[in-house]
C-alpha cells in the first residue's frame, strides 16, 4: 500500500493548524510549511500590511499561487491559512495532490484562543469579544461545508498530536480523490 506524500491541514483561524503541523512534521521526519509564513517571507511583509496595501482579493490571488507551487513538494505537512480552501479551486488542488485533514474546533474555543491572537489577523483584529464570536460563528457556517469535504475530519480539541502520524500513514494513497 502506497502512502501519501503530502498533507494539508485545513480549518478555521485558531484551530491549531500551525502547531499541529510542526508537531507532525517532527514526528514523521517531513518538512513543515506554514502558508502564512511562506506568504510573509515571499512578500517581505506581514499579512496585515499586505491586506492594508492591496486588499483581500490580491491576498487570495497570491495565496492561490503559493498553494499551486507547494502542491508539488514531497514529504511536506502544509498548514494552510483558514481561508485557503474557500477560494479559487484550492480545495480541488489540495484534494487531488494530497491528504486533506480538517481540524475541527468549537466556535467558543476558537474565540478564546483568537482573542489574544488577533493582532496578526486582519479579518478579526478590530473586533471585540462579542463581534469576534459572531464573526466566527457566521464564517464557520459559511466555510464548514467546504472544510467538511476534506478526506478526514478530526476533533482538534481531543485528538492527541501523536495520533496524526498513524492516521496519515494508514491512509491509502489510492483513496485520494477530488
Ligand atoms: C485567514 C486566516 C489566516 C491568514 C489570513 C486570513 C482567513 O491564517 O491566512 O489572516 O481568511 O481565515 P490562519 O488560519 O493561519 O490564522
Amino acid at each position: 500500500m502506497a502512502s501519501v506524500e503530502r498533507v494539508y491541514l485545513i480549518g478555521f483561524m485558531g484551530s491549531g493548524k500551525s502547531t499541529i503541523g510542526r508537531f507532525i512534521a517532527i514526528d514523521m521526519g517531513w518538512t513543515n510549511i506554514d502558508m502564512d509564513h511562506a506568504f510573509e517571507k515571499e512578500h517581505n511583509c506581514t499579512i496585515s500590511s499586505f491586506f492594508e496595501q492591496h486588499g483581500e482579493q490580491a491576498f487570495r490571488d497570491e495565496e492561490e499561487k503559493i498553494l499551486k507551487r507547494l502542491s508539488t513538494e514531497k514529504k511536506v505537512i502544509i498548514s494552510t491559512g483558514g481561508g485557503v480552501p474557500c477560494y479559487a479551486n484550492n480545495m480541488s488542488v489540495m484534494k487531488s495532490s494530497g491528504l486533506t485533514i480538517y481540524i475541527q474546533v468549537d466556535a467558543y474555543v476558537l474565540m478564546n484562543r483568537l482573542e489574544s491572537a488577533k493582532e496578526s489577523r486582519p479579518l478579526i483584529r478590530s473586533k471585540n469579544k462579542d463581534e469576534l464570536l459572531h464573526y466566527i460563528k457566521s464564517k464557520l457556517a459559511e466555510r464548514e461545508p467546504i472544510y467538511n469535504t476534506a478526506h478526514m475530519i478530526v476533533d482538534g480539541q481531543a485528538l492527541p498530536f501523536y495520533c496524526y502520524k498513524m492516521l496519515i500513514e494508514m491512509f491509502p494513497k489510492e483513496e485520494l480523490k477530488q
